[in-house]
């Protein structure tokens, strides 16, 4: 039995050498392995060897499946990398790729918070951060904005289950900044998204984008905040550009304005757009934020301050022209090559 499986194993090996493709393969697997096959033929005849030479047997037969077992594996795997290298023959590694195709570029209201960082970071401002699910009293309470204020009502905001709320600005950021800072002076700006319960037309979506800015120290003027303003603007839209500023109301400053930029529109008068809001800081706020940090350093008679916000979805509307919003969110690839 011995010399039948030694004789076995060479036969089928040398087979194997003469299979082709893959149907051959399955075929002697069948003709050596399979339930029929003749390895199986053979182990059928273990019943009959004696006691004593079943041990040496049962070892043969396990070393001829296995020799008849890797060959078949290992003549498989010549024959696919055979068929592999026929079918990348001929194609050429070295030659360079097509230049230029399918290169994206960055969104356009990327570009637009970039280039605000950028300018505002230049005057020494650095970025700061807060959550988007927010408590009111960092959206609101803080900043100086009663229960009853129209903002707050629920057709306005979108609350969580648990109070929380989408925050409605950016200067919540304001509020997170000086519960934590350790020193004087402050001078932050927070890029960020922001929810309103707006309905969606062509200049309002139900979340966007805003930065805000906030300069604490000592004796901040309402001279610094102009000055900060009209060289932002004029970095953005160009040397010349007017700023105006007319006053206002927001809860969190005062006083307070609306800032104006004089901009033509490609063949047409300019007129004055209304871009961002500003103020002195409120002494209610440091107030607030003495009260929750529990120390001196914002008390409202030592410090004064100046913030400011402005949405940037609209910067990047006016600066570039887009009539309107949604296209901004649309991700159409028509819309966003342009830039
Ligand atoms: N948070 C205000 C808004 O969303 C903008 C603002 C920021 C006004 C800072 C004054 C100071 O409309």
């Amino acid at each position: 039995m011995l010399t039948e499986l030694d004789s076995l194993k060479t036969e089928a090996l040398s087979a194997l050498d003469t299979l082709t493709d893959e149907a051959a393969l399955e075929a002697f697997r069948i003709d050596y392995l399979g339930k029929k096959g003749k390895l199986t033929g053979l182990s059928a005849g273990m019943r009959d060897v004696p006691v004593e030479q079943k041990k040496d047997v049962g070892a043969k037969l396990n070393e001829v499946r296995d020799a008849i077992t890797n060959g078949l594996a290992t003549r498989k795997e010549a024959l696919q990398a055979a068929k592999d290298a026929e079918a990348v023959a001929g194609i050429d590694l070295t030659l360079p790729g097509r230049p230029g195709a399918g290169t994206g570029t960055l969104h356009p209201l990327t570009q637009i918070r970039d280039l605000a960082v950028r300018t505002l970071r230049r005057m020494g401002f650095t970025l700061a951060d807060g959550p988007e699910v927010e408590t009111e009293w960092h959206c609101f309470d803080a900043l100086n904005t009663p229960a009853d204020h129209p903002a707050r009502n629920e057709s306005d905001t979108f609350y969580m289950p648990d109070g929380k709320l989408l925050r409605t600005h950016t200067s919540s950021v304001q509020i997170r900044t000086l519960e934590t800072v350790k020193a004087l002076p402050v001078r932050i700006i927070a890029p960020g998204a922001a929810y309103r319960r707006d309905e969606i037309d062509a200049t309002h979506l139900s979340v966007f984008n805003q930065i805000e800015a906030l300069f604490v120290d000592k004796d901040v003027s309402l001279a610094d905040l102009k000055g900060t303003l009209e060289f932002f603007f004029r970095e953005v839209f160009g040397p010349g550009t007017a700023v105006r500023f007319r006053p206002h109301f927001f809860p969190f400053t005062e006083p307070s304005f609306e800032i104006d930029v004089k901009l033509e529109a490609k063949g047409k008068e300019a007129r004055w757009i209304e871009i961002a809001g500003c103020g002195m800081v409120d002494p209610a706020v440091f107030a607030a934020v003495s009260k929750s940090r529990g120390d001196d350093l914002f008390h409202p008679d030592q410090v004064t301050g100046f913030a400011f916000g402005m949405g940037l979805d609209r910067l990047a509307m006016i600066l570039h022209g887009i009539s309107d919003i949604r296209h901004l969110i649309e991700n159409d690839v028509r819309f966003l090559q342009q830039f």
